[in-house]
């Protein structure tokens, strides 16, 4: 764990708070849950980008494929349109349709369990481990049949996954998505190994929402691999499944990232590591905060993993007055997810609607964001941590 910011990251800090910002009255401003980074370096990317006329399939996009392979330590890459047109793609990919099972845990952004169902197959939903609140291997275990494909494990908040899920997806020749799309530049432990999102899985999906840890400046995606069957086709299922020649060898469509979004998620991701350090320091003072505080749990880590910290959710009994309580302190709070995804109207008529998955039932009204992003000053996590100390 990052016990305090390095010097890099402290100038960093300092730079950012400088560049580009109006001057603000800290105490008085409101505390987002999220606020996108935006530098005079990722200005002048994007506007050199426009500038050259090449708008597509240039080369940001294969350098930014590249260069977060690398970061992922994974052979493949492909930037795509969004997080959920990532996960379309990696389910096509797995040549999983109509008539297949897909098993997603209930708790998470509804995109998990919808991109199963926009490929004709059925997502079939599992419980959260009451811990770290990722799905639940051994209810994973028991939902396995002759028809499941394929497991989507979201790494959800941040958190990755427990890995004995990798495990159980090998021993049941089943796939692994991984939905990574609020966990760039998490890690877990798995051997000794130091293994980053992106390589938990078969194939995994990012998405670059303004609101993620690293964002493009609209909405984006990327897909990771290191099969190399996958990685040779990756590329072509997001344009229209074409090979060199132009022509279409399957089913496929235009899911391309514009170069702009590619030019600013380069420089992004130079600074990704950088972030992970604010929000992980971060989260050690709100933990701190928290203490022993009866009203609020602070989020646990699963063991040897470092957590990406896309949101810092605490749970609470009465999530209306805490959020209420956070209001008139002048900082935003927000429930994840209060609907579990089987129970969303899409899926009034799927067999599990009035299923009751008792963790994710239990604590998906508690389950409470904080701001923890990495645009907030020092000052604002101050202002956080001390509320966070203070509720009664
Ligand atoms: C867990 C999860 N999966 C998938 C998605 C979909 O990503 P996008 O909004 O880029 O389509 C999101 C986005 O919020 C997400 O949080």
């Amino acid at each position: 764990m990052v016990e305090v910011l390095n010097s890099t990251t402290r100038r960093w800090l300092k730079a950012y708070a400088l560049e580009g910002r109006r001057p603000r009255r800290v105490m008085d401003e409101r505390i987002p849950l999220a606020r996108p980074s935006w530098t005079e370096g990722m200005r002048n990317a994007a506007i050199a980008t426009l500038d050259s006329g090449q708008w597509v399939k240039g080369p940001h996009g294969r350098a930014f494929a590249q260069e977060f392979a690398e970061y992922c330590h994974v052979s493949y890459a492909a930037p795509c349109n969004s997080g959920s047109g990532a996960l379309i793609a990696a389910l096509r990919l797995l040549d999983i349709g109509i008539g297949d099972e897909v098993i997603v845990p209930s708790l998470t952004f509804i995109a998990t369990a919808t991109s199963v169902s926009m490929v004709g197959a059925t997502p079939i939903f599992a419980d959260v481990d009451s811990n770290y609140w990722c799905i639940d291997v051994e209810d994973v275990r028991k939902r396995i049949t002759e028809k499941t494909k394929a497991v989507i494990g979201v790494h959800l908040f941040g958190q990755t996954y427990d890995p004995a899920l990798i495990e159980l997806c090998k021993k049941n020749g089943i796939s692994l998505i991984e939905d990574a799309a609020q966990a760039h530049g998490a890690c877990v432990l798995i051997n000794g190994e130091r293994r980053i999102a992106g390589s938990l899985g078969d194939i995994a999906c990012f998405s670059f929402f303004p609101s993620k840890n690293m964002a493009v400046g609209g909405e984006g995606g990327m897909i990771t691999t290191n099969d190399e069957t996958i990685g040779g086709r990756m590329k072509s299922i997001i344009n229209h499944g074409r090979n060199g020649a132009l022509q279409s060898q399957e089913v496929g469509t235009n899911m391309r990232m514009s170069e702009v979004f590619a030019a600013i998620g380069r420089k992004q991701l130079e600074h990704l590591d950088q972030w992970l350090q604010i929000r992980r320091y971060a989260a050690e003072q709100y933990a701190a905060a928290i203490g022993s505080n009866p009203l609020i749990s602070a989020p646990s880590s699963f063991p040897d993993s470092e957590h990406g910290w896309h949101q810092y959710c605490v749970k609470v009994e009465d999530s209306e007055h805490f959020i209420e309580y956070m209001s008139q302190k002048n900082i935003d709070a927000r429930v994840f997810y209060s609907t579990p995804c089987h129970k969303h109207p899409v899926y009034a008529t799927h067999p599990q609607y009035n299923e009751t998955l008792s963790v994710t039932e239990s604590i998906c009204t508690q389950i409470v964001a904080v701001p923890i992003h990495h645009g907030l000053t020092n000052e604002e996590r101050t202002r956080v941590a001390s509320a966070l100390k203070n509720y009664a």
